[in-house]
């Protein structure tokens, strides 16, 4: 289904908890922050993506929070994979990922992206407050192990934290076989003039016009129009995403997806809160299915690009 700007609505992010294990100083969280609410059932998002089944959206990931805090992660995937076409995946910091990759993989999710913006473990208590490197990194081994293809790495770009550590990524992704997906740090318009965001936003593009001049061979998703540079790497091959969320109008226009915060609203935008649908409380009280595809059908029509 399309949007009012003509945007196919192809694949929907579900946020499975607002629980994290760490604590990222950056972390724009997708849903509004209430540590008391109630998080949706495996049950309830089956039902969700029923629906949105029916609207024709075949992808789903899963985030949170840290989506691997609910110890039913495994019967989500379950139950969610069958209504997809296999393309299932999760976004993870990786921390209890060598604890579930095997199993998640044998349920059915195909692949998988871990949040790593440092191979430093001072650096990564700085960013995440946490001394839990060394779990993520398993977690990522595992992953690997698992068959989880393509296993990507999330770092997003800090200046002043990670600059510096372009080409140890890199390396750590070839040698693992994951692929590095280097992030701008994104924020709200009525964010962008904090001094943390001045602090610590860089633009990746200079990255990107390097990669342009060293890649052998680049990938493109057409889908997305987004590219993925295949380069050599000390003799191995390396592949290197770039994402630049700021500023970017065709960031929005080539945006393919929904959200749905853990407590059951659907959100058309990563970055807008004013804009939200509800879709559990109807659910919960006994909506008809096509009650609850209107109201799916309405917040598909409240999206529209951020960056104009
Ligand atoms: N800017 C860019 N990326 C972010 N993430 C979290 N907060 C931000 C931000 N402000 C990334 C995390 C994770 C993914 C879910 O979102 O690194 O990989």
């Amino acid at each position: 289904m399309k949007d009012k700007f003509g945007r196919p609505v192809k694949s929907i992010r579900v946020s499975v908890t607002e629980r994290c294990n760490l604590n990222c100083f950056y972390c724009h969280r997708e849903g509004e922050w209430h540590r008391h609410h109630s998080e949706m059932t495996p049950d309830e998002i089956e039902r969700i993506l029923k629906i949105a089944r029916e609207l024709d959206i075949r992808k789903v990931k899963f985030t949170g929070g840290e989506p691997l805090c609910r110890n039913d992660i495994v019967e989500i995937v379950l139950k969610s994979a069958p209504l997809m076409d296999r393309d299932v995946s999760l976004t993870t910091n990786g921390t209890l990922l060598s604890k579930y990759a095997y199993e998640l993989k044998e349920v059915g999710l195909d692949r998988v992206n871990v949040s790593l913006d440092t191979l430093d473990p001072e650096k990564y208590r700085r960013i995440t407050r946490k001394d839990m490197l060394n779990d993520a990194i398993d977690g990522i081994y595992a992953a690997v192990d698992a068959g989880l293809n393509p296993v990507k790495l999330n770092m997003v770009l800090l200046r002043g934290i990670n600059e510096d550590e372009i080409e140890d990524m890199i390396r750590f992704a070839a040698d693992t076989g994951a692929i590095l997906q280097i992030i701008e740090l994104e924020a709200p318009v009525e964010k962008e003039q904090t001094g943390f965001f001045k602090k610590y936003h860089v633009n990746p593009k200079f990255i990107e016009e390097h990669l342009e001049k060293i890649a052998e061979q680049v990938k493109y998703n057409e889908l997305h129009r987004r590219r993925r540079f295949v380069f050599n790497f000390e003799g191995k091959k390396a592949e290197v995403e770039i994402v630049r969320p700021m500023h970017n109008s065709e960031f929005c226009m080539y945006c393919t997806r929904i959200r749905l915060t853990s407590d059951g609203k659907l959100k058309p935008c990563l970055l807008r809160d004013d804009n939200l649908v509800d879709i559990l409380t109807p659910l919960r009280s006994g909506a008809t299915e096509k009650e609850l595809k209107d109201l799916f059908i309405e917040a598909i029509m409240r999206r529209e690009p951020y960056w104009k």
